[in-house]
């Protein structure tokens, strides 16, 4: 039985006693929040759980084997590393860390002392995700021309990170698990209302190599919850609404075939193909649930998560390129394989 301590009982760290709780091959043993109102309230409801607001007290007692955490994400890397150090599995909320070198650090730590270090990125154990992946990495759908997504609400409204630190994490680690590589460059523009220098809206795009690009629109002042990814490819075009109960995707047979119709260069007419639209099954769990036991999995069977550390980190460094194009009005940020950030005098790839 893998003994689970949970840090950070805020708005999302209850989903993860009551999943742990419910899974066969584990046990919450600790639970840890600086605020004690927080504990008060799980300590009627656990009354045999360790409960502490002295991180301390819990990572060095033999209470647990792995820990998660769930606290602010400026708080994410000093946590890691304290219970990486302390000999723990570390599953640690999106987004990793705020640096890439911090994301690196946790990585040779995790490595140094064999141990399971596990990033938060939820919709990749989402079946909806693992289906569109499916479907459009398949030949009949085409290269992808671009991907575009809408992450929008009325809160969760944070002082520590910006809306693109918050919620792009999520369509960042999708577009890049769908697409298959890291972009080249970026570029970002936002506006920051309630709260001088943190973003409450912004538009991130990805530039990938050969053709490609990835708009991402997040923002924390909308009215309505809209969650929703559409991928344009060659031959198909597919939608993923996150809001739907059921139908959450749905592949379009349209395209725009441009045919040359004059033997003067440069003259092309363009005919639009339409067919069916489809909505595939998905066999839907709780993508909480599909997490928490793959972190178990890899505990026990000593493998490579799915969203490692390194997974972490290629999120991360989106983020880091993205949030240093937002503060130099949008202009373009290359990014290098040795984690060089370049400043260009332009808006975006030529
Ligand atoms: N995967 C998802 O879909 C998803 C959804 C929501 C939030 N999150 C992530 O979860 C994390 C927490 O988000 P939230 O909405 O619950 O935030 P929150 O502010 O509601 O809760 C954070 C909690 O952490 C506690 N805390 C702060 N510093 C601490 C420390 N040093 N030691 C122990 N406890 C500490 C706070 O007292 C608070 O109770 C963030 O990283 C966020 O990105 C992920």
């Amino acid at each position: 039985m893998l003994r689970i301590g949970i840090i950070g009982l805020g708005y999302w760290g209850p989903n993860f006693i009551r999943t742990f709780s419910d899974l066969a091959n584990s046990e919450i043993t600790a639970i840890c929040d600086v605020n004690n109102e927080r504990l008060q309230q799980v300590r009627t409801k656990l009354p045999n759980v360790f409960t502490t607001n002295n991180i301390d007290e819990m990572l060095n007692r033999d209470l647990v084997d792995a820990v998660i955490i769930v606290t602010p994400t400026k708080t994410h890397f000093s946590i890691a590393k304290q219970s990486l150090e302390a000999g723990l599995h570390v599953f640690v909320e999106k987004p990793m860390a705020t640096t890439g070198t911090d994301c690196r650090e946790l990585i040779e730590i995790a490595e140094t002392n064999d141990l399971i270090l596990f990033v938060g990125h939820l919709f990749l154990h989402n079946a909806a995700v693992k289906k569109l992946k499916q479907l459009v990495v398949n030949d009949d759908f085409g290269n992808i021309c671009y991907l575009i997504s809408q992450r929008l609400n009325l809160g969760p409204i944070r002082q520590d990170v910006n809306a693109l630190w918050d919620l792009a994490p999520h369509d960042i680690s999708i577009m890049l698990d769908i697409i298959g590589k890291t972009p080249v460059a970026v570029n970002c523009q936002g506006l920051a209302y309630l709260t001088q220098n943190v973003h409450d809206v912004c538009t991130l795009t990805m530039h990938f190599e050969p053709k490609c690009m990835a708009i991402i629109n997040v923002s924390w002042l909308n009215p309505n919850k809209t969650r929703l990814l559409t991928v344009v490819g060659e031959k198909k075009m597919a939608v993923y609404d996150d809001m739907e109960p059921l139908e959450k995707i749905k592949i379009y047979n349209k395209r725009v075939e441009t045919i040359p119709y004059s033997d003067s260069y440069g003259e092309y007419q363009t005919s639009f193909q339409y067919g069916d639209t489809i909505s595939p099954y998905l066999h839907q769990v709780e993508p909480l649930r599909v997490e928490c036991q793959h972190f178990i999995d890899c505990i026990e069977n000593h493998v490579s998560p799915k969203t490692d550390g390194l997974n972490g980190l290629k999120v991360v460094k989106v983020l880091e390129a993205a949030d240093t194009s937002l503060r130099n009005d949008g202009r373009l940020v290359r990014l290098s394989k040795d984690d060089h950030i370049n400043v260009e005098n332009k808006l975006t790839v030529a």
